[in-house]
């Protein structure tokens, strides 16, 4: 049986992956060994996972250190890395929009800064609106931005919407809805197939049989 590695992202998906994985006898329920180790050996079923950083799974799925990951359409389409993307897995679903300050939607004149963790994403959100607009990038706590003035607006993900409220903003427009897929290392899909393509089989029965709620 060929030995697979899995990244999944430290956080809000890693648990529920363990348990998609888990509940569809692609693992055994291994989900006590999470705490704050990165990586698992599941010896039952010669399946390595790895926990890393949500925005570093497609990195080592694409150089091959992984060859599945699970990884938020959002990270995808911000890096754009090479690699197949194979199956919405349905859960982690968010959504990425454009907030700012309550009542204040239409004050902003064109050339407004936007702060985000998604640069690329937003870049070509305005290229396509035909704004010209100011690209802030930040690691995280995007929210503060538009309290402190560093930006007038900014696109991010909204899941609960509760960090948007708690800090006195909301959605002004609505960019993709967003979940958690299932990527695949290309040459792995070629020497590995039997195996990927068994574990693809499995999670679609389980996505299918709508085992797994957002
Ligand atoms: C994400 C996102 C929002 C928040 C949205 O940040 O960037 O800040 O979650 O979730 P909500 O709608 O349920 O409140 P994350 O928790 O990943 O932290 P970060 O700001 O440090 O990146």
């Amino acid at each position: 049986m060929d030995s697979i590695t899995v990244a999944l992202p430290k956080g809000r998906l890693a648990e529920k992956s363990f348990e998609v994985f888990a509940s569809c006898g692609i693992t055994t329920n291994i989900q006590n060994e999470i705490s704050r180790k990165l990586f698992i050996y599941d010896h039952e079923n010669n399946l390595n996972f790895i926990l890393v950083k949500p925005s570093d799974v497609p990195t080592y799925v694409e150089h091959g250190a992984a060859d599945l990951g699970v990884c938020g359409k959002d990270v995808l389409l911000e890096l754009k890395r090479d690699c197949y993307e194979v199956l919405d897995l349905g859960f982690g679903r968010c959504k990425m929009v454009v907030a700012g300050p309550l009542n204040k939607k239409d004050n902003f004149l064109s050339n407004k800064r936007v702060a985000t963790k998604f640069p690329a994403i937003a870049e070509e959100f305005y290229k396509k609106k035909g704004e010209n607009v100011e690209i802030i990038k930040l690691n995280g706590s995007v929210e503060l931005a538009p309290l402190v003035g560093l930006s007038e607006v900014i696109v991010d993900i909204v899941e609960t919407g509760t960090t948007l409220k708690e800090n006195g903003l909301t959605v002004y427009e609505e960019i993709f809805s967003s979940s958690a897929r299932l990527i695949v290392n290309k040459a792995s899909m070629k020497t590995k197939s039997e195996r990927i393509k068994e574990i693809i089989y499995k999670l679609k029965g389980a996505i299918e049989s709508d085992m797994f709620k957002a």
